[in-house]
């Protein structure tokens, strides 16, 4: 697992990973960044997949993105932490993780989930991310490669910090 600071619609994983709401029609944010570097076949795509709940994340084809795949996560909307916001986030890592693997996939690439708009205080949902794929790939002895894409230095050193202590 490893921490870079890019736009993840340039990243060229098997997948990149969107943060997403219920509907699956796009939005602001990474979500509206992936659906305009993808084209509008992604949006065809995503209607026919009946939206997500929260915490649960469906696979597309990339289109014109470089990344073969689209996976979108619906994170949690932060409610001060005692409506079970950890475990709709650990959610998204593990489904998403989940789908990569049924597909085959090599490399995910994540973006902040729920940091956002969804006001997820970020340490704390970086510390979920990093934990979550973590068991993955270990429970599951996986290859995969799992990046996670920041898109502010601050954010990639709070997942740094996580990962030189996590991978220790
Ligand atoms: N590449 C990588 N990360 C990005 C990009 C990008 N091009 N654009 C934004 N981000 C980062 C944000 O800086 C934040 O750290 O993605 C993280 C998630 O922020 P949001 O996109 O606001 O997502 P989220 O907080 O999960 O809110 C989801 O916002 O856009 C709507 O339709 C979406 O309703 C959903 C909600």
């Amino acid at each position: 697992m490893r921490a870079v600071r890019a736009d993840i619609t340039t990243l060229e994983t098997d997948a990149i990973v969107n943060a997403a709401n219920t509907s699956l029609l796009g939005g602001g944010g990474v979500d509206g960044a992936i659906h305009r570097a993808a084209g509008p076949e992604l949006l065809r795509e995503c209607r026919t997949l009946g939206g997500c709940a929260t915490g649960d994340a469906k696979i597309t084809r990339g289109y014109r993105l470089p990344a073969k795949h689209v996976i979108h996560a619906v994170g949690p909307v932060w409610r001060g932490g005692n409506s079970g916001e950890q475990d709709k986030l650990a959610g998204c890592y593990r489904r998403s993780l989940e789908l990569a693997a049924e597909h085959g996939l090599k490399s995910i690439a994540f973006p902040a989930i729920s940091t956002g708009v969804y006001g997820y205080p970020v340490t704390a949902a970086a510390e979920i991310a990093v934990k979550t794929c973590g068991e993955f790939l270990r429970d599951n002895q996986s290859e995969m490669e799992v990046i996670f894409c920041c898109f502010s230095q601050r954010d990639l050193e709070i997942y740094q910090n996580l990962l030189a202590r996590e991978m220790r």
